[in-house]
């Protein structure tokens, strides 16, 4: 009972926004397209809309979600008050995919924020996405619209895979430009603490305000007792077969990829490489993540691929290492995290 809304025709978008826009308004909830990934939304003042986001998602209620608006005066509902180098980060970057945390006002519910006393909000650039926040008349809370513990979508399949007969409606729009998830900075602490990196990158915000500090989560697997950001301590964007990551010279990397595959010869082999790179290997199935000349090229493709791998049937995938930097930080943090951090 899940409704398909196609926005392909520009009339027909209009009529299935204005639909969309209802279902929200009346505490039901809807897949939507952003820039980053697809998104579950719900109406972020409904405390009982909310629940039903956790549930379709099967998202542990610890881990709390970003709010979307489609004008910075929806900000007032929502912060008790803008930092100054919030703001100057929302002159900057929104509408876009960056997501800023500040002091929650009384208005959102606690499901929102899983009981912390901040909220994350976010200003998207994707026009369907603004359409159905203004439509619906209210924020819109939103995770990314797969299922927990999944990659996230970033094309419509994707999402009519994992939320078919979970949600009132999905909006099937195009695949998302950026493919990874926004940038998460909490501006409540000194300097601004990039919780999550994303396609802002650092020295793009740090053009902005000076210095920022990025958790030692982005890029490592540190799992501090109490998360900074909750959503940092469970398992992510994992592909069904069994991820590894590879280290090395690019001919150490196939050496060592050669080798495993001859101990796994009965299953069935994935390697993720890059199109500079692929004509290195001779077995296995081989997906190019793009050049390694265009990070955002790869950012793009990452989540795709990994759900290209599962389609496919494969058991035990051998992602080859990025090289880290500020391009690549949002990339290499979610390959490490859909690998486990685990590294041959
Ligand atoms: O690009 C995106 O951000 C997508 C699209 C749909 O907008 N949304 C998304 O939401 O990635 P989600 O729920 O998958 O990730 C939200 C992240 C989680 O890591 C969560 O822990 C963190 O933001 N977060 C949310 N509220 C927070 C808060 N008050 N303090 C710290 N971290 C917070
Ligand atoms: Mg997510």
């Amino acid at each position: 009972k899940t409704e398909l809304f196609k926005t392909d025709s520009p009339l027909l978008g209009v009529v299935h926004l204005t639909k969309a826009g209802e279902l929200i308004a009346k505490g039901e909830t809807v897949v939507f397209p952003t820039e980053t990934v697809y998104g579950l939304g719900a109406n972020a003042l409904d405390e009982n809309a909310v629940k039903k986001i956790f549930e379709a998602k099967g998202r542990p209620a610890d881990n709390p979600l970003i709010v979307h608006i489609a004008d910075r005066a929806d900000l007032e509902k929502l912060v008790t008050e803008v930092p100054e180098k919030a703001g100057k980060l929302m002159d900057a970057f929104w509408p876009g995919p960056l997501t800023l945390i500040m002091h929650k006002s009384s208005g959102v519910p606690e499901i929102v924020t899983a009981g912390l006393d901040t909220v994350a909000v976010r200003f998207p650039s994707n026009l369907i996405a603004l359409g159905l926040i203004k439509s619906a008349g209210v924020p819109i809370a939103a995770p990314s619209a797969n299922i927990s513990g999944r990659p996230s979508p970033t094309k419509s399949e994707h999402v009519i895979e994992d939320m078919m007969g979970r949600v009132s409606a999905i909006i099937v729009s195009e695949d998302t430009e950026v493919g990874l998830e926004s940038t998460v900075v909490d501006t409540t602490t000194e300097p601004p603490t990039v919780l999550r990196p994303g396609g802002v990158t650092v020295a793009d915000l740090e053009s902005v305000i000076g210095r920022v500090q990025v958790s030692p989560n982005a890029i490592r697997n540190v799992i501090p007792e109490k998360a900074k950001s909750p959503g940092m301590k469970y398992t992510h964007y994992s592909p069904k077969g069994d991820l590894v990551i590879v280290k090395g010279t690019d001919a150490e990397k196939v050496e060592k990829i050669n080798r495993h595959i001859k101990k796994h010869e009965e299953m069935k082999i994935g390697i993720l490489a890059t199109d500079e790179t692929m004509g290195n290997y001779h077995s296995g199935i081989i997906i190019s993540l793009g050049s390694r000349e265009d990070p955002e090229e790869m950012s793009h493709n990452l989540f795709a691929r990994l759900r290209t791998f599962d389609d496919l049937g494969i058991e035990k995938i051998y992602a080859e290492d990025i090289e880290v930097g500020n391009d690549t930080l949002a990339l290499a943090n979610r390959l490490y995290k859909a690998g486990g951090y685990r590294f041959i």
